[in-house]
């Protein structure tokens, strides 16, 4: 892949940023979505090469998403799968909460996991513990196991997930093993990426969140040396036929080599509001500015770009 690249998919992300800021707190989640919906799409569609969406958050009757089997830019140069989220957090945008970006990642074709928009179970830890998780054992081993390879005692562990009912169970247990908790509104994507960074108080991820998500947490972790570790979780009978037709069940335990292969991997992201992983979008009098990193599997380079832009 064309090095370049990367920082041209960092204009996307920009764009579709900027595009989602001027909604937060306005109280339209689908107004801020379909902002950066279409900020993307116009930005993808300048660039040489032959993309297509293989995992996102629509399907193609939900416009105005970009949807699976959407084809993206000029049609000419290298063909290359895409998995994105235009507006990661779209609640938080609406009602002006923490933490929310845009994300994009790219590799060559057959690279990115195909899957249906539905569940994941996730557990993703930095590059210290990367061989110390395993979905299948309890939240006390796999707890256990983080303080070990860390060199921590468990109560010194930051556990961190999406504050859901349906993670009252796991909760109930973290508490019992000992360790903290640090409970998100959402964006499960910043808190996987931020088991990797060292200025994160957050250790582990884990519970049950997007499946594209997962995808795109997993290109970041292969690049930070993390790893995550995801497991279908179908919400219906549709989500099973689809996985159906694409060969999958919800058995197979997806490491992150598993969720995105290879070594010519993207991974962009720009904050829109301030969460673990970038600042949001600052608008200044003249001048508008963003922070985004960039990230490349085969140099193993994490960028942040800070960004000021004068809109026309
Ligand atoms: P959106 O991009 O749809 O706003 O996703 C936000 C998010 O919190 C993700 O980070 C997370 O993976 C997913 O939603 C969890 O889904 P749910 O809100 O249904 O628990």
């Amino acid at each position: 892949m064309d090095r370049n690249l990367a920082l041209e998919f960092v204009r996307v992300t920009e764009a579709a940023a900027i595009a989602a800021a001027k909604w937060i707190g306005k109280g339209d989640g689908k107004k801020a979505d379909g902002a950066a919906v279409e900020a993307m799409r116009t930005r993808f569609n300048n660039i040489e090469f032959n993309g297509c969406i293989v995992i996102g958050e629509g399907k193609k009757d939900e416009a105005p998403e970009l949807y699976v089997g959407e084809k993206l830019g000029t049609g000419n140069g290298p063909a290359m799968d895409i998995a994105v989220d235009p507006l990661e957090c779209t609640d938080s945008v609406a009602f002006g909460r923490y933490n929310a970006t845009t994300l994009v990642t790219t590799g060559p074709k057959g690279s990115l996991l195909s899957a249906p928009d539905t569940y994941m179970d996730k557990i993703a830890v930095g590059p210290a513990a990367r061989d110390a998780i395993s979905l299948e054992a309890s939240v006390a081993e796999n707890i256990q196991n983080v303080a070990k390879a860390l060199g921590k005692n468990v109560e010194d562990v930051t556990v961190s997930m999406l504050d859901r009912p349906r993670h009252q169970q796991m909760i109930n247990e973290i508490r019992e093993a000992g360790a903290r908790i640090r409970l998100i509104t959402d964006g499960d994507v910043a808190v996987a990426v931020a088991t990797c960074q060292e200025e994160s108080p957050i250790d582990m991820l884990l519970g049950s969140g997007g499946s594209a998500e997962a995808v795109l947490a997993a290109v970041a972790m292969k690049i930070m040396g993390g790893q995550i570790l995801a497991r279908l979780k179908p919400r219906n009978d549709e989500d099973r036929k689809e996985m159906e037709v694409l060969g999958l069940d919800d058995k197979t335990i997806f490491t992150s080599e598993d969720l995105a292969k290879g070594d010519n991997l993207t991974f962009t992201a720009t904050g829109v509001i301030d969460g673990p992983m970038l600042p949001g979008v600052i608008f200044n009098p003249t001048s508008i500015l963003t922070h985004s990193v960039v990230m490349r599997s085969k140099s193993k380079t994490v960028r942040y770009l800070t960004t000021y832009h004068h809109e026309e």
